[in-house]
């Protein structure tokens, strides 16, 4: 017997290595930026940047030579998915940074504005929380929700596997990035290890270099008309 699983959601995982001397100039930019913004109560919510003011981090030159070492793993994605990068332009859309305290998490979103999204750990303490991704369609549900972590529960799926789960979470050590679609619906668990968690995220947009020709991707920005 063979099986064969078809139609897979693609996540790549690398490692960055960057000076150390280099990684506590950044933490230290990052906790200023949290800082500058400490008149809201973050609760359980991680702060994130993007919603704050800071969705531009790369424009900051301290994370330049950190943004030319995420393109290349993100023209690596591409490469995986087999579209050929020769014929793109490709941008960060925006970037920035979460900071997680102890007990602080992220629920689950999309960032479906763009096609491509990442996130780089800067500062990971074990126990300071995985990415979890989810789906909500799912090629192998055979009836309705017989998926969900309930029915686990109550014992009708003996076991989780890939074969049988709407959900699956990664927790990387520091230095790790991880690539995903951005439509993909993510969220993160809670931080347990009473030292901060940092990430820097970003999405990013594809365009045609020249759309002649091709009908699905979306035109350079340069041919845009503006009203
Ligand atoms: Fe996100």
């Amino acid at each position: 017997m063979k099986i064969f699983n078809l139609f897979p959601l693609t996540i790549l995982k690398d490692t960055i290595s960057i000076k150390e001397t280099d990684r506590e100039i950044l933490v230290n930019e990052i906790k200023k930026m949290k800082q500058k913004d400490n008149n809201e109560n973050y609760s359980s919510y991680a702060w994130t940047g993007d919603t704050k003011g800071y969705e531009f981090l790369f424009e900051n030159k301290l994370f330049k030579d950190l943004s030319k070492k995420i393109s290349n793993v993100i023209l690596e994605y591409l490469k995986t998915l087999e579209i050929n990068t020769d014929l793109l332009d490709v941008y960060y859309q925006r970037s920035w940074a979460t900071l997680t305290e102890n007990e602080q998490s992220i629920n689950f979103h999309t960032h479906s504005q763009s096609n491509i999204s990442f996130a780089y750990y800067l500062l990971k303490p074990e126990g300071s929380g995985g990415i979890i991704f989810r789906s909500s369609d799912l090629q192998n549900e055979i009836a309705k929700n017989i998926f969900t972590s309930s029915k686990l529960e109550k014992s009708l799926i003996n076991k989780a596997n890939a074969y049988n789960s709407d959900r699956s979470m990664f927790d990387l050590e520091q230095d790790s990035i991880i690539i995903f679609p951005s439509k993909t619906a993510h969220a993160t668990a809670p931080n347990k290890s009473n030292q901060p968690r940092i990430s820097i995220s970003g999405d990013i947009s594809i365009m045609l270099k020249e759309s002649k020709g091709y009908e699905h991707l979306m035109p350079n920005f340069k041919n845009w008309t503006k009203f």
